[in-house]
């Protein structure tokens, strides 16, 4: 789709109301040009949370989460930009034009539209069949044996699919629908005689939906054991790629951002059920491996994911490809161990399950921890062969956590089982292949020196010393143009420690007097460093000489820098001026604290 003409954001900007949007999720406080209130995005008792009426900025200072109107939208409904601003331009009626198309891709779109609109009617149509007719009594009546309430399943807009082999292309034909569109939805399929016919018969429709809530294919479940396959899902075409999306997640947005979590299970069923529980975090991946695109569409705004797979051999063995799936994301994986032979939707509809679902969530564990208890579980301690082949096994997982008091519990646990001495094991651990680092660890984040730039929402505590420093800088510049301008001027790549930040720095130096106008809306990174400046800024906190003696700190830090490289290399007399500058620098800096 084409972009939306730079206009059109800005106007959108300007009729937003940022206080009304953001007191939807917490309670504000007017103080002056701002307002304050309990962070929506972390648990807190006094506020640290603050937001810019005018600017349409956001900041905690708390977890460090920030931005503008646009990102507070974008994290509390767990949606992308050119959503974000087509929500808000609905929501306070500004009219969206976008840069000029080309008539092709203008006409590829328009086409596009009509395919999600004849799926849109094709899931209205189910669900009113699945309602209301005697044919659907039986599938009534099944999901109702499920533990699925009418409610939910109008919700999720579930729907029966009549035997009669044209029901649909009838009913698509009459509301104006050709059979090639009928076809490239996938609704409608060629036979053996070469006529078209349903695709979906006597089977229980589950629409599927992008993140916006636009249908974009069906799974169905069959109704008698011989129709084969059990589910049958729509083929992929234009508009449904079953790797790239999650079941349910036009729903879970929003709670997955509130909950920070995501809890992802098989099938269309358990998300249902779960959903009705309350866990309205939960998604689909709809079967049991997970896809690159699946997690992309997670590690967006959340960064932990509770699996809970079935507990057969499949789920098992998802739940652990999923961790190569995740390397390199910043996302957090856990998994729950799920009683054997059962699934979420099973376990959650039963007497007490939501409860005891929620404890099993709640004590999700870590991958390796998973894995080395699926090993062990395997391991009869009766059999020297097999504790031997357990500990073979066990070694190299084990090796993936990290030394500490984690690994040493898990150590201890796999000795007990194998009825052998720690350091035996111990000693198998550290000589285990080392595994490769992007491939088989959980949940960290790619290292530093690798990463383009900063993620700019990251939590305070895992901003390093110097990069909050930084912040701190161009903060107190913000507050104090005058002052600052000098020592924003002086600033240069050495100083910063990401191309992000340099980028922020580039910025200052053309727009100090007021930062947050005119920025690239589309530059989603910058806007939320800026944000987070600008409502840090607080001149009253600027002590006197403060900028100077921050400014200096940093031109240490950058000293440091060069001095460590140079140390690699050969040039004496390089190191020996270096240090030297060093020294006079840390003579300024003390100088510089002794007048305070
Ligand atoms: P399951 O076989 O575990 O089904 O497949 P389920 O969800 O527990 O089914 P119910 O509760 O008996 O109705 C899990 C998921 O895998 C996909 C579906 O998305 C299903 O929900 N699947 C399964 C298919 O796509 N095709 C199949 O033939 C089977
Ligand atoms: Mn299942």
């Amino acid at each position: 789709m084409s972009k939306f003409t730079p206009d059109t954001i800005d106007r959108v900007r300007a009729a937003a109301d940022m206080v009304e949007i953001v007191s939807a999720h917490t309670e504000l406080r007017r103080q002056g040009g701002r307002w304050t209130g309990l962070c929506p995005f972390h648990d807190e008792r006094s506020p640290s949370f603050g937001i810019h009426a005018e600017d349409k900025l956001y900041h905690c200072f708390g977890c460090q989460v920030g931005g503008d109107l646009f990102d507070f939208v974008i994290a509390t409904e767990n949606i992308d930009f050119p959503d974000a601003v087509e929500l808000l331009a609905d929501r306070y009626g500004v009219e969206i034009t976008r840069e000029k198309e080309d008539p092709q891709a203008e006409q590829r779109r328009q086409a596009r539209t009509r395919l999600t609109e004849l799926l849109e009617r094709a899931a209205v149509y189910y669900s009113a069949y699945f309602h209301d007719s005697p044919e659907a009594g039986k599938a009534r009546e099944y999901l109702a044996g499920r533990g699925l309430g009418e409610e939910i399943l109008r919700d999720f807009g579930v729907g029966y699919s009549p035997s009669a082999w044209d029901a649909l292309i009838m009913r698509g034909q009459q509301a104006g629908f050709s059979v090639a569109e009928l076809a490239k939805t996938g609704l409608a399929q060629k036979g053996r005689n070469g006529g078209m016919y349903d695709r979906f018969r006597e089977r229980i429709t589950f629409p599927i939906r992008d993140p916006r809530g636009r249908a974009v294919g069906f799974g169905a479940r069959a109704m008698r054991a011989e129709q084969k396959p059990k589910y049958l899902n729509s083929a992929e075409n234009e508009v449904f790629h079953k790797s790239e999306i999650l079941y349910g997640i036009d729903r879970a947005r929003g709670p997955m951002a509130k909950a920070g979590r995501a809890i992802v299970v098989e099938g269309y069923t358990d998300v249902i059920a779960l959903h009705q529980a309350g866990m309205t975090e939960a998604v689909g991946v709809m079967g049991t491996a997970i896809t690159e695109q699946q997690l992309a569409l997670l590690s967006g705004t959340i960064e932990n994911i509770v699996l809970a797979l079935d507990a057969d051999a499949a789920g098992r063995k998802a739940m652990l490809r999923a961790q190569q799936v995740a390397a390199g994301r910043k996302l957090t994986i856990k998994v729950v161990a799920m009683p054997s032979g059962e699934d979420p939707a099973e376990l959650v509809v039963a007497e007490g399950g939501a409860e005891r679902f929620r404890d099993l969530v709640e004590g999700a564990v870590d991958l390796p921890e998973f894995h080395l208890d699926l090993i062990m579980a395997t391991v009869d301690p009766a059999s020297p062969q097999d504790r031997d082949r357990g500990l073979a096994e066990a070694a190299p997982v084990l090796a993936e956590v990290p030394a500490g008091a984690t690994r040493d519990e898990l150590v201890r646990r796999a000795a007990e089982r194998l009825g052998i001495d720690p350091t035996v094991v111990v000693a198998r651990v550290t000589s285990a292949p080392k595994p490769q680092p992007e491939t088989t660890r959980t949940g960290s984040a790619s290292p530093r020196s690798n990463s383009e730039e900063a993620p700019p929402a990251q939590a305070a505590s895992l901003l390093s010393q110097r990069e909050r420093q930084e912040r701190h800088l161009l903060a107190m510049c913000v507050a104090k143009p005058d002052e600052g301008r000098p020592y924003i001027e002086k600033l240069e790549a050495k100083h910063m420690t990401s191309p992000l930040m340099m980028r922020t720095v580039e910025w200052l130096k053309l727009h100090l007097d007021d930062p947050a106008e005119g920025l690239d809306p589309e530059d989603r990174d910058l806007h939320r460093l800026v944000a987070a400046l600008v409502l840090r800024a607080s001149p009253e906190q600027v002590g006197t000489g403060s900028i100077r003696r921050n400014f200096m700190e940093l031109e240490l830090a950058a000293l440091e820098d060069e001095i460590a490289a140079a140390s690699a290399g050969e040039d004496a007399r390089l190191r020996a001026s270096l240090n030297r500058q060093r020294a006079e620098l840390v003579e300024k800096v003390n100088r510089a604290e002794a007048e305070v």
